[in-house]
């Protein structure tokens, strides 16, 4: 008979234990359900609510039920539903009457959301560490090639030279973005929800700031309804996984682009690339088009979150008990993306001469001309004009656009002077920008070196 088993006449028919068991997924939170009855019942005793004496007892037989566990040692069975009812009902088994006390004045719908807390106030530990790992990879291979340049791209067309580090740098600031929503919601989140029992609190005088302290949280909970319903940290944490993995997957394209033939900008490490069963000259940057397909399946765990919270009345109700497998499977997913990714970032080999020369196109330094003649206080539109038409006509004679003569650039640039024809040069239009924020090589080395500190 299940612990709740008193007010049935018949036991759980199989089917119905298979169909509403979470074990098989919750039992990775057996550590801080631990935890946490460890602190309530400490707080039970010391409000002397249950004899000191017992919670001492059930502490050591705390431990050593999550020995067991860690080492395999423990039978879940479905007919224990979850977590929660496999500890306890331990403890009943060894202790008697005395462990049949841990649960008093909690409910499951609080120690769930307790469980849930801890594991990702971990959780989010451990991936704000990884992001920063995946930056560092980044700055690392942007410092070891700090002068490359490569076409900078809007609508996938060639658009200014840019240069490559400064390109990468644009991912650390994205996935600086994403350490930051996450630290964000683990201080949300932070918060004691024990104490809220079912719905209503209790009857009984427990110390919830005590276990507050106990467990390390910044602050108890406010409304016990609230509490009980509330999956708002869960949901935040997916959105900011999914924003991650979006960043992520569009790293991933740009990694497949420059590795293909068409491009040829990069080549990814043998290490981190698969071949072709059939086609054996094949070299694949499989590592990047996955972790673009496990975006997908990261949205799939926020959508289908935000799904089951949807419509539901207050307070808990069991749908709720389907919260737990798209979280495991978004934070399983995005440690996998950092583990592989900052090995990968580190074996990537640049084509220099192929990014610079592709940043060469004289039309790439169009704008420069324009702002050129801005200098000369040429008004920006009508600039822009001039050498629209000085594009054009370019086109219609055949000519590259550092292939012309002087005259031939004053029939539509009035304005152009002899150091019109130097300005088609990609490294000089690079180091024009040296705008705060722009590509230019002082402002990018002294951003590399803001990373570098901040992240050592
Ligand atoms: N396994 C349940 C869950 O994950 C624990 C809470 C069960 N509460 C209840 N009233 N049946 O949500």
């Amino acid at each position: 008979m299940a612990l709740w088993g008193g007010r049935f006449s018949t036991g759980t028919a199989k089917v119905v234990a298979d169909f509403t068991e979470s074990i098989s997924y919750d039992k990775r939170l057996y550590k801080y359900d631990i935890m946490g009855s460890k602190a309530h019942s400490a707080m039970l005793a010391a409000s002397g609510i249950i004899p000191k004496e017992t919670a001492g007892k059930i502490a050591v037989e705390l431990d050593k039920i999550g020995e067991r566990i860690e080492k395999g040692d423990f039978t879940f069975t479905p007919e224990l539903e979850d977590i929660h009812m496999h500890i306890e009902s331990e403890l009943i088994k060894v202790l008697g009457d005395e462990g049949a006390r841990v649960h008093t004045a909690r409910s499951r719908n609080d120690q769930v959301n307790l469980d849930v807390r801890l594991y990702l106030r971990d959780e989010i530990t451990h991936i704000v560490e990884g992001i920063k790992e995946l930056q560092k990879s980044l700055v690392d291979r942007a410092a070891a090639d700090a002068d490359a340049i490569m076409p900078g791209f809007t609508h996938l067309q060639h658009a200014q030279p840019v240069l490559f580090a400064h390109h990468l740098l644009a991912y650390v600031e994205m996935f600086d973005r994403d350490a930051g929503r996450m630290i964000d919601c683990r201080r949300r989140l932070n918060m004691l929800p024990l104490g809220a029992g079912a719905l209503a609190g209790t009857t009984l005088p427990i110390n919830r700031e005590m276990v507050c302290e106990l467990l390390g949280f910044d602050f108890v909970s406010r409304n016990s309804m609230d509490t009980v319903a509330d999956r708002d940290f869960m949901c935040e944490l997916l959105s900011a996984l999914a924003i991650f993995t979006m960043h992520i997957s569009r790293f991933s394209e740009d990694l497949i682009l420059w590795s293909s033939q068409e491009f040829g900008f990069i080549e990814l490490g043998d290490a981190f690339c698969t071949g072709s069963s059939l086609m054996p000259q094949k070299k694949n940057p499989d590592i990047a088009e996955i972790s673009r397909g496990k975006t997908g399946r990261v949205y799939g765990d926020l959508i289908a979150l935000l799904t089951i919270c949807k419509g539901l009345p207050l307070t808990y109700n069991r749908d709720l008990q389907e919260d737990k497998e798209p979280v495991f499977d978004a934070i399983d997913t995005v440690k996998m993306i950092l583990q592989v990714f900052p090995p990968m970032v580190g074996s990537m080999e640049l084509r220099r001469e192929r990014m610079l020369s592709a940043a060469s196109d004289p039309a790439l330094m169009a704008t420069d001309v324009a702002e050129k003649l801005v200098e000369l206080g040429v008004p920006f539109r009508h600039a822009h004009h001039r050498v629209g038409a000085f594009v054009k006509w370019c086109k219609e004679n055949g000519k590259a656009l550092d292939q012309t003569t002087l005259a031939e650039m004053q029939i539509t640039i009035p304005e152009a002077n002899e150091g019109f024809l130097k300005l088609f040069s990609a490294h000089d239009s690079v180091k024009a920008r040296e705008v705060t924020g722009g590509t230019g090589p002082e402002n990018v080395r002294r951003q590399l070196e803001y990373w570098q500190e901040e992240l050592s």
